[in-house]
C-alpha cells in the first residue's frame, strides 16, 4: 500500500526573541494509504507545528515532508484541516459554510451537485435540517459536526484533525467519535489527528504516536489492535476490551516518559492506577523508538 503522508527527519525551530526554539528533531514517520493515525504527546511538545508542516503552511528547517510522494512546498487543495475551535462563519449558513471549499479549490462540480454532496454530508453527520441555520444556532457538537464536512466536503486526499473534540463535553465527544467512524466508512482519506485523550486515540485510529516532550520526535508507535470499521462498526464497548485496557495503559506510560517520568520498557499490569513513581525519572534516550523499529515498538498482541 503506498505511503500518503510521510515526514523524513523532519526537524524545526521557532525563531524567538530570545534565540531558537527547537520544537520537531528528526521527526520521522509514514503514514499509509487510508489509515488513521493518531498522535499524542506532552503539551507544547509540538504536535500543532507538526500539523501545519504537514498542511504546507510552514516549511521544515531540516527533512522534508511528502504527500503521495510529492514534497510539500505550499498548501495543497488535498489537504482538508479541521480544529478545536471549528471557526465557522457566522453571516453564512451551516451548508454555505461547508460548501466553502468547493467554491474555493477547482472542481467540475455543477452548483446542484456541490450542494448535493454537501447535503449527503451533512445528513450523514446527523445534521439534516439544519442546513439553513446561522452557526451560532448550533451546539458546540454540531458546530464541529459542520466543521468535519467542511474538511472533507472536497474529497482531500489527507484530512489533518488538530483536537477538534477536545472542547467538547465528554458525551459529545464520544458521540463524534462514532460519527468520524461513520465518516471513514464512507470517504476515502487518510487521517492524522491530534488529540491529548488517550481513549480517543485508541477508539479512533489504527496507530498510535506517542511524541516525545520539545524537542519531539517519535518516541513510541502502538499498533491498535482492536477491529477496524472494516470489520465491523467499532462501539463504546470496544474500549473496555482487556485489549483497550492494556493498550490504554502502555500509553499512559509513555506519556510519563515523554514528560519526564515513569520507566520506559514494560506496560504495567492492566489494573496498574497511579504513575510510576515520579521521584525515579528514566533516561528518556532509553525510551526512543526510531520509526523503522517499529515491530520492536508493539506490544504483546494479546489474542
Ligand atoms: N509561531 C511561533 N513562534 C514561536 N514559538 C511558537 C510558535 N508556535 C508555537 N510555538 C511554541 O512551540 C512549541 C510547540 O508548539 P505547538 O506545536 O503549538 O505545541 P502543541 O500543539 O504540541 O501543544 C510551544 O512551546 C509553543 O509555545
Ligand atoms: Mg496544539
Amino acid at each position: 500500500m503506498s505511503v500518503a503522508i510521510s515526514l523524513r527527519h523532519v526537524t524545526h525551530a521557532y525563531r524567538t526573541e530570545t534565540g531558537p526554539l527547537p520544537v520537531l528533531d528528526d521527526l520521522s514517520l509514514d503514514i499509509p494509504e487510508g489509515a488513521f493515525c493518531a498522535v499524542v504527546g506532552p503539551s507544547g511538545c509540538g504536535k500543532s507545528t507538526l500539523t501545519k508542516l504537514i498542511a504546507g503552511l510552514m516549511r521544515p528547517d531540516a527533512g522534508e515532508v511528502l504527500l503521495g510522494g510529492e514534497r510539500v512546498t505550499a498548501p495543497r487543495a488535498t489537504v482538508g484541516m479541521a480544529f478545536q475551535n471549528p471557526v465557522l462563519l457566522e453571516w453564512r449558513s451551516i451548508l454555505d459554510n461547508v460548501l466553502l471549499p468547493l467554491e474555493i479549490v477547482p472542481n467540475r462540480l455543477t452548483r446542484a451537485q456541490r450542494q448535493n454532496r454537501a447535503r449527503d454530508l451533512l445528513a450523514l453527520v446527523g445534521l439534516e435540517g439544519f442546513e439553513d441555520k446561522r452557526p451560532s444556532e448550533l451546539s458546540g457538537g454540531m458546530r464541529q459536526r459542520a466543521s468535519l464536512c467542511r474538511a472533507i466536503v472536497h474529497r482531500p486526499q489527507v484530512l489533518i484533525l488538530d483536537e477538534p473534540f477536545g472542547a467538547l463535553d465528554a458525551f459529545t465527544r464520544e458521540d463524534l467519535w462514532l460519527t468520524m467512524h461513520d465518516l471513514r466508512a464512507q470517504e476515502a482519506f487518510t487521517t492524522l489527528l491530534i488529540t491529548h485523550d488517550l481513549r480517543e486515540s485508541v477508539f479512533l485510529a489504527d496507530e498510535v504516536v506517542v511524541l516525545s516532550d520539545r524537542p519531539a520526535t517519535a518516541q513510541y508507535v502502538l499498533p491498535v489492535t482492536t477491529p477496524g470499521p472494516t470489520s465491523r462498526r467499532r462501539t463504546l464497548d470496544d474500549l473496555y476490551t482487556e485489549a483497550s485496557v492494556r493498550m490504554l495503559a502502555d500509553l499512559r506510560q509513555q506519556i510519563e516518559v515523554a514528560q519526564g517520568r515513569g520507566t520506559p520498557g514494560a506496560s504495567p499490569p492492566v489494573d496498574a492506577d497511579g504513575p510510576a513513581d515520579p521521584h525515579d525519572p528514566a533516561p528518556r534516550a532509553g525510551s526512543r523508538v526510531p520509526p523503522h523499529a517499529r515491530a520492536a515498538a508493539a506490544p504483546e498482541t494479546p489474542a
